[in-house]
Formats: C-alpha cells, sequence, structure tokens
C-alpha cells in the first residue's frame, strides 16, 4: 500500500486525509496518508525519514518554504511561488510542486463558472498566500491582474516579480475605487474576523469575490463585498481543488470533487484556507 502523509504544524485538524480517503474510493486505490506534526527545525528530518518508504507528502503551514529547500527538482509553479506543498519521490528523487493557484483557479473556473479571459482581477495582500496563486492566475489569460496591500511595497515587489508573466501592477487602498470582475480576499484579516476597510465601488453586481478563507460564517470580507451586489465565495472549493491537483500528481488520475466539497460544507466546522491551512478562526 502506498504511504502519503501530510506535514505541518498544527496538523491535529487538517483535512488532507479524509479528502484523500475519499479521493482515493472513486479509484478502489488503496492508500494509507496520515498526519505528521513536526516541531521547529524537524521538517527535513521528518520527511526525510517519511520518504524512506513513503510516496506522497502535503506540505502546509509553516514549513512551505523549508519545503521549497527540501525538494531536489521544483515546478516553475513552486519556484514562483516559492512555495511547496506536494512533495513527490519518482525515483529517488524528490519533486516538490505547489497546486494552491491551480486549486484556486479551478474552484473559480469550474465551480463557480468563472471564465478569466479578459477579466480585470484585483488581489489584496501580499503574503505568501497571494504569491503562491499569482502564476496560476496569470496563464488564464486576465485582461490585467491588480495586488493591493496595507503594506503598499510589498505589492510593488510581488508585481515587479511576476511582471514577465501577465499584466500586472501594484495599487494602495485609496487608488482602489473602479469595479473588477474578480476580487480575491488573500489578507490573513479574516482568520481574526477583521474587516478590511475596501471601497465599495470595487465590487458590482457582476464581481466575484473570492474569501480564500473558508469558515462557517461569511467572513467580513464576503459580507461586505455581498452588501455591495457581489456574489461572495469562501475557499473551500479551493482547499479540495488544491488536494485534488496533489492526488492527480501521484495517482495520474484527477478525482471527482463536487461530492467532496458537498461533504465538507456539511460536515465542516474547522476554518480553513490553503494559504493559511490549519489555523482556527
Ligand atoms: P501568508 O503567508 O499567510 O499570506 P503573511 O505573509 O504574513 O501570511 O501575509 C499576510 C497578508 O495579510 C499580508 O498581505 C498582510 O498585509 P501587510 O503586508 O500589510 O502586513 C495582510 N493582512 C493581515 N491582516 C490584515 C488586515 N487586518 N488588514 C489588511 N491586510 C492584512
Amino acid at each position: 500500500m502506498k504511504q502519503f502523509a501530510v506535514i505541518g504544524n498544527p496538523i491535529a485538524h487538517s483535512k488532507s486525509p479524509a479528502i484523500h480517503t475519499a479521493f482515493a474510493a472513486q479509484f478502489d486505490i488503496h492508500l494509507s496518508y496520515i498526519k505528521l506534526l513536526a516541531g521547529k527545525g524537524q521538517f527535513s528530518p521528518i520527511a526525510t525519514s517519511f520518504f524512506e518508504r513513503g510516496t506522497g507528502a502535503n506540505v502546509t503551514v509553516p514549513f512551505k518554504e523549508e519545503a521549497l529547500h527540501f525538494a531536489d527538482e521544483l515546478s516553475q509553479d513552486a519556484q514562483l511561488a516559492g512555495a511547496v506543498n506536494t512533495l513527490s519521490r519518482q525515483r529517488g528523487v524528490i519533486k516538490g510542486d505547489n497546486t494552491d493557484g491551480i486549486g484556486l483557479v479551478r474552484d473559480i473556473c469550474n465551480n463557480h463558472g468563472f471564465d478569466f479571459t479578459g477579466k480585470k482581477v484585483l488581489i489584496i495582500g501580499a503574503g505568501g498566500a497571494a504569491r503562491g496563486v499569482i502564476l496560476p492566475l496569470a496563464r488564464e489569460n486576465p485582461a490585467c491582474i491588480s495586488i493591493a496591500n496595507r503594506t503598499h511595497a510589498k505589492a510593488v515587489t510581488l508585481a515587479e516579480h511576476f511582471s514577465d508573466y501577465t499584466h500586472i501592477n501594484a495599487l494602495t487602498f485609496t487608488e482602489l475605487s473602479q469595479p473588477f470582475d474578480l476580487v480575491i480576499n488573500a489578507t490573513a484579516a479574516s482568520l481574526t474576523g477583521q474587516s478590511l476597510n475596501l471601497n465599495a465601488n470595487i465590487f458590482n453586481s457582476e464581481t466575484i469575490a473570492y474569501d480564500m478563507m473558508y469558515a462557517r460564517q461569511a467572513t467580513p470580507f464576503m459580507q461586505f463585498a455581498g452588501s455591495c451586489g457581489a456574489t461572495a465565495v469562501d475557499g473551500l472549493g479551493m482547499l479540495v481543488e488544491q488536494a485534488a491537483k496533489s492526488f492527480a500528481i501521484w495517482h495520474g488520475i484527477m478525482p471527482e470533487t463536487a461530492a467532496v466539497i458537498t461533504t465538507m460544507r456539511r460536515n465542516g466546522r474547522v476554518v480553513e484556507c490553503t494559504g493559511f491551512e490549519n489555523r482556527r478562526l
């Protein structure tokens, strides 16, 4: 039986084992998927020990950057994201990938019916969660991607980092006055229930407002966007879709996600987001 794991800290409430077990059942695949708690400085020894037998591991907060250095080879997504959430052992070589952005794109396109072509996209936030999703968003050919961050200099740095891949610019919060087709909240504000003090004009009835976080109740960002007429959605689909892409890397088949998302929404109590996994609100 092939062995898989998710490594992080904290890890107890990770949904990854349940999601991967549900995917495996679709194909009659028998696998072992465990949670591995790593303390500070323990990521590398724990991952090394796991990969003596293991086939693949998901990596979550706070080890995605360490996983980048642990991998022998990196995908372009992982390289530009500066983070790895999926490790695979193939013929003795450890490959590092990042499926967060693909998960976000798949959720927005497949589950929410959004076509990026020619659309104006705004990302709020310029931390690891934002950086992790920009390249896959850029591949969908939006008209432009704007980044707004409380600390403007970080938005500028991020826009420069991806300037070869898409039309991308950095805006201050006060410059946000025009409507966008898609607004993605990649800040950590929802984790603490904080509002973002956004201009209502960035939303209209055509806007999708996407919070990368998943909570039982709508986040302040979702509530505000909804009150401005936008369609507000949470990041539960992204959580499942990024897992589906990891599953496809390991098993060579893409699982169905809709039923898994429905089950998790019915049962879900834990606040999760692929950018900020396993933290509670
Ligand atoms: P992560 O790797 O999870 O993205 P991070 O790198 O610490 O975490 O980034 C958190 C992001 O959320 C940053 O963009 C941060 O803005 P600053 O760069 O100005 O710190 C943003 N953020 C967190 N709380 C916020 C708040 N209350 N309002 C606006 N932005 C917030």
